[in-house]
Order: structure tokens, then C-alpha cells, then sequence
């Protein structure tokens, strides 16, 4: 089993659109691939057409959450086994966030192992799939450093914008420290989203972090396309919402990669 942390402190990146479009691609090429939304804003969950089932109200307040999630795994110890659902995509399984994650970081802090209760959490399920992805949210605290403690692959999306490569640096030191409770956390790569062949600039980027990560940039650029900003609001992925658009295009070849440098 390997796991992959798509993390990036910028918020806005591609981070969970590539959580939920590249896992969707590597399960459709029959790999059992499990999605942990760790973010407490829950777009995967409702992005992939989990929350849509529970009246907004009660999932999206923090009040008690409507169903098990990713905030018992980690502060109630519940088995991350009674948490995971199927999603419409076969071999695609998700731990759902919920809002209430937000008040998690805090209560981590007086926790004992606070930085390792995910990977804890995840041991249980060693074996049982060919792939975990989490996706994280936008900043590099407790719940980033959890994901970064379990996985062995970090995986940065870097949009094609003006400041893309600013802060990695930060996020390229919070992984080198957390080397010291996970020495198999390497780079694993990174994808360059959100590309537009109508501007300078994009290509710019793309040749920026070409020239600094070398073969650690995927081939694999995701364009900008529309489609994939709707896709989510049907709760569909990129391949049951529009399979012959450039998005899913991009992110089946990506899924392709994934499997060839990693499963
Ligand atoms: N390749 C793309 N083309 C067009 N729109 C995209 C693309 N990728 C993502 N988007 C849209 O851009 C917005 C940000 O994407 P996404 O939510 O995946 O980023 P994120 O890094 O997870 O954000 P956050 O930091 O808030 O968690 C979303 O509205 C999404 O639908
Ligand atoms: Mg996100």
C-alpha cells in the first residue's frame, strides 16, 4: 500500500480536484485506491458526491457531523475500517471530512503522539488497498503534518500563476523535518495544474519547474478546463461527468504515470 499526500499550503492549487480526478483515474485502471479528505472544508466529501445525501444543515455546521468521519479517526481512535465508504466509482473509497475537523487541530495539541495519530490510524488497513491519497487543507499545520507522518510520497500540485514556486520552499522544509518521525517520506513529484497555452506566463511556470524539479514534474500538465471546475458540483468525477474533455484527458494519463513510478 502506498500513500500519497497531495499537500500544498497556497490554497486554491489543485489540490483536492487532483485527489479526487487522480484517484478516480487509478481506480478505473482496477487499482483499490482510498481517498482521506483532511480537509475540515470537506470538498472532497461533497465533491465526490458524499454530503449530497444529508440535509446541508447537518453537515455543513459544526455541530455533530451526520455520519463517521475523519475527525473520529483521529481524535476519538474510532477504526478507520468503520469510516471509509464506496463511492460511484468502482474500487474508489472515501473517509469523509466534516466541518467540525476545523476545531481538531486544537484539540490535537495536548494529544499524545499528536503527530502520528493518522499513521496510527491508517495501519489497520495496511494491505487492503493498492493506494491512499489524502488531500489536504491549505496550511501547514497539525493536520498537514499528520498526513506528511503517514505518507511515503508528498505530491505538490503547483498552479501555472505568477508566485507558484513561492512558499514551496516552506512546505519543502516542514517535509525534511518530518523526516525525523517519517524517514520514508521522500518528493514524490510534482503537477503542474491549471495550465492556459493562451498565456505567457503559464509556459513560464511550467519551464520554472521543469528547470528546478526536473523529473519529479509529472509529464502529465492538467489544463485549465471548465469542466472540471463543474464536475464537482454534480458530485461526479472528471470521467463520469465529461470523459472526452481535455481535464480527463489530463488526469488519465497522470493516473497512468502514478502507476508506472509508484503501483
Ligand atoms: N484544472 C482546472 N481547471 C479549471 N478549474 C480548476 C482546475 N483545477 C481546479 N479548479 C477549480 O479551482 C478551484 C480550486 O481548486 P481546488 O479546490 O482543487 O484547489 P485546492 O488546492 O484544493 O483548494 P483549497 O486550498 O481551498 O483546498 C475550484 O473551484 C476548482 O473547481
Ligand atoms: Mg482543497
Amino acid at each position: 500500500m502506498e500513500i500519497f499526500v497531495i499537500a500544498n499550503q497556497k490554497g486554491g492549487v489543485g489540490k483536492t480536484t487532483t485527489t479526487l480526478n487522480l484517484g478516480a483515474g487509478i481506480a478505473k485502471k482496477g487499482k483499490k485506491v482510498l481517498l482521506i479528505d483532511l480537509d475540515p472544508q470537506a470538498n472532497l466529501s461533497s465533491g465526490i458526491g458524499f454530503t449530497q445525501q444529508f440535509d446541508k444543515e447537518s453537515w455543513n455546521t459544526e455541530q455533530q457531523a451526520p455520519y463517521k468521519n475523519i475527525y473520529d479517526v483521529i481524535i476519538n481512535s474510532t477504526p478507520i475500517r468503520s469510516v471509509f465508504v464506496s463511492t460511484s466509482t468502482p474500487n474508489l473509497f472515501l473517509v469523509p471530512s466534516h466541518l467540525s475537523l476545523a476545531g481538531a487541530e486544537i484539540e490535537m495539541v495536548s494529544m499524545i503522539s499528536r503527530e502520528t495519530l493518522l499513521k496510527k490510524a491508517l495501519a489497520e488497513v495496511k494491505d487492503d488497498f493498492d493506494a491512499v491519497i489524502i488531500d489536504c487543507p491549505p496550511s501547514l499545520g497539525l493536520l498537514t503534518i499528520n498526513a506528511l507522518s503517514a505518507a511515503e510520497n508528498l505530491v505538490i500540485p503547483i498552479q501555472c500563476e505568477y508566485f507558484a514556486l513561492e512558499g514551496l520552499g516552506q512546505l519543502i522544509n516542514t517535509m525534511k523535518l518530518i523526516k525525523g518521525v517519517n524517514p520514508d517520506l521522500k518528493l514524490g513529484g510534482v503537477i503542474l495544474t491549471m495550465f492556459d497555452s493562451r498565456t505567457r506566463l503559464s509556459s513560464n511556470v511550467v519551464k520554472d519547474v521543469r528547470d528546478f524539479f526536473k523529473e519529479l514534474a509529472f509529464d502529465s500538465i492538467v489544463p485549465r478546463n471548465v469542466r472540471l471546475s463543474e464536475a464537482p458540483s454534480y458530485g461526479k468525477t472528471i470521467f463520469q461527468y465529461d470523459r472526452k474533455s481535455s481535464g480527463a484527458i489530463a488526469y488519465n494519463n497522470l493516473a497512468k504515470e502514478f502507476i508506472n513510478r509508484f503501483l
